[in-house]
């Protein structure tokens, strides 16, 4: 199977936890444009009362194009379930976000939700994070002189800019900086240190957050339970 049949497998096999009734966070990245897909179908065919969060302008239009109400995570009391796609997770179930610059947002759903699932494929599991460069979203104002600091800390960044050389904008109008680092340690301690950085809006780590893994291999989707 190619890496974007095996995301199409988890897209599908994740819309099965979602009932009718439910408040669901829909997370930002191809995996997950599967998902909402099959998300839309659903909700047409089995006139479902669904409300999704999404976790970005991309994934609202896209649930709004498929008939899904969509709500703004101010908007909801609650989140039931949120389903989103990671760029790592390492085997103790900790996770590395935002290849899409959007995990500012998929952290606020994320931590505002009962239970959090991500979907995957299986290129995506790794022993240890850092293989992955580690997304932060930074103010502008300040970013050169924070991207010092970072060298000097020897997080070798890199500001992430499109084919013309421009800065990449987050849906809330900050920079990407990504950290080419490699295997990372000790995710816990980096993370209390790039919580301490003035400037950073907010890492890619995501610690001790996600509930349920859904990898996708060859013979099937496999559903592990993380806490
Ligand atoms: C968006 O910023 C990310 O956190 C995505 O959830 C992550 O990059 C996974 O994306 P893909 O499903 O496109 O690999």
């Amino acid at each position: 199977m190619t890496q974007n049949e095996l995301k199409e497998l988890v897209g599908k096999a994740a819309v099965d936890f979602i009932e009718d009734e439910m408040i669901v966070g829909l997370g930002t990245g191809s995996t997950v444009k599967y998902m909402v897909d099959f998300l839309g179908k659903r909700v047409q065919s089995e006139n479902l009362n669904i409300i999704g969060v999404p976790t970005s302008d991309r994934t609202a239009k896209q649930a709004r194009d498929l008939g899904i109400t969509v709500k703004n995570v101010d908007e909801v009391d609650h989140i039931d379930l949120t389903i989103d796609g990671a760029d790592q997770i390492d085997k103790n179930f900790q996770g590395i976000k935002g290849g899409g610059a959007a995990h500012l947002w998929e952290k606020i759903v994320a931590i505002n939700s009962t239970k959090n699932m991500w979907i995957v494929d299986e290129s995506k599991m790794a022993d240890k994070l850092g293989s992955f460069p580690l997304p932060l979203e930074v103010i502008p104002y300040g970013s050169t002189q924070l991207f010092k600091r970072l060298e000097q800390k020897g997080y070798q960044p890199k500001f992430r800019k499109d084919a013309n050389d421009e800065f990449i904008l987050t849906d809330s109008k900050n920079y990407v900086i990504d950290l080419h680092m490699g295997e990372i340690k000790d995710p816990f301690a980096l993370a209390k240190d790039l919580d301490s950085m003035t400037g950073i809006v907010e890492h890619g780590l995501f610690l001790d957050m996600v509930n349920t893994v859904i990898v996708g291999r060859e013979d099937g989707p496999e559903i592990l339970n993380a806490r």
